[in-house]
């Protein structure tokens, strides 16, 4: 049996200006527990990105890019590629975000092609999925996430399928304020493991880190993460805030 390392996530989407964001980096860094006994990352918009990087030094916090190009350069204005990326030092690219899925059209298939090109660059996805709140008053929330996965995922050979990291992220809990129940989260979780291990074996399933993202709190981290199947967290709105994001980061690594 495999022991996952948790790993909290903080998603900063379109907020912060570049001051904002060190100073963010600088308060994280002087309330992280130590021994750090989890994986903290923070993924702020590119512009922030170099900065960051070095405002975290080697304090432990690892540093994600939001989202990246399919292709490593080439006629299209105003995108980044995963080459770029890698140059600055990112090890993580967050792909298949619901609000990139709902503003930029990203479909399966598009997310699929960043899921390759993150990987052939030697980086890490964190690949998000989820359903809508139509989907789960329907009931199939289930079948949603499994063809998620099949489209975007499963044409991986195994040793590329483990590097990447998964977060659960109903839409219906993204900035709203309402947080799948933990029960709500570890059984989706679970249906996400045991596909895993329907496709890839035992040990591959047992392997992979699932985060759950969706109105993470200071007050309901622990409960999810205490979860069985639940790795740790993407975290929106309470990554913004240091204190807050101290003690989801607490609720992980204790
Ligand atoms: P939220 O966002 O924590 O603000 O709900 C999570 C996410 O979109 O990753």
């Amino acid at each position: 049996m495999i022991i996952r390392r948790k790993l909290v996530a903080g998603n900063w989407k379109m907020h912060t200006t570049v001051r904002d964001g060190l100073l963010l980096v600088e308060q994280i860094k002087a309330g992280l527990p130590s021994p750090l006994d989890c994986d903290v990352i923070v993924a702020p918009p590119f512009t922030h990105l170099m900065a960051v990087l070095e405002e975290a030094g080697n304090s432990g916090i690892q540093t994600a890019a939001q989202n990246c190009h399919t292709e490593p350069s080439g006629a299209y204005t105003g995108e980044v590629s995963i080459l770029m990326l890698k140059e600055l030092g990112m090890r993580h690219v967050i792909t298949g975000h619901s609000e990139r899925r709902q503003y930029f059209n990203e479909t399966n298939m598009v997310v699929r092609t960043k899921v390759n090109a993150i990987l052939d660059a030697g980086l890490i996805p964190i690949f998000c999925c989820g359903e809508s709140l139509s989907l789960r008053e329907s009931e199939v929330h289930f079948d949603h996430v499994q063809s998620q996965l099949e489209e975007s995922l499963y044409h991986l050979p195994e040793s590329a399928f483990r590097q990447v990291i998964i977060a659960y992220e109903p839409i219906w809990a993204i900035g709203t304020g309402v947080t799948a129940s933990p029960q709500q989260a570890q059984e989706m979780h679970a249906f996400l493991r045991q596909s895993i291990v329907r496709h890839y074996g035992h040990d591959t399933g047992d392997y992979i880190r699932i985060l759950y993202g969706g109105s993470v709190k200071a007050d309901n981290a622990r409960m999810l993460f205490s979860q069985r199947d639940v790795d740790g967290g993407l975290v929106g709105g309470a990554s913004l805030d240091a204190s807050n994001f101290l003690t989801i980061i607490a609720a992980a690594c204790g």
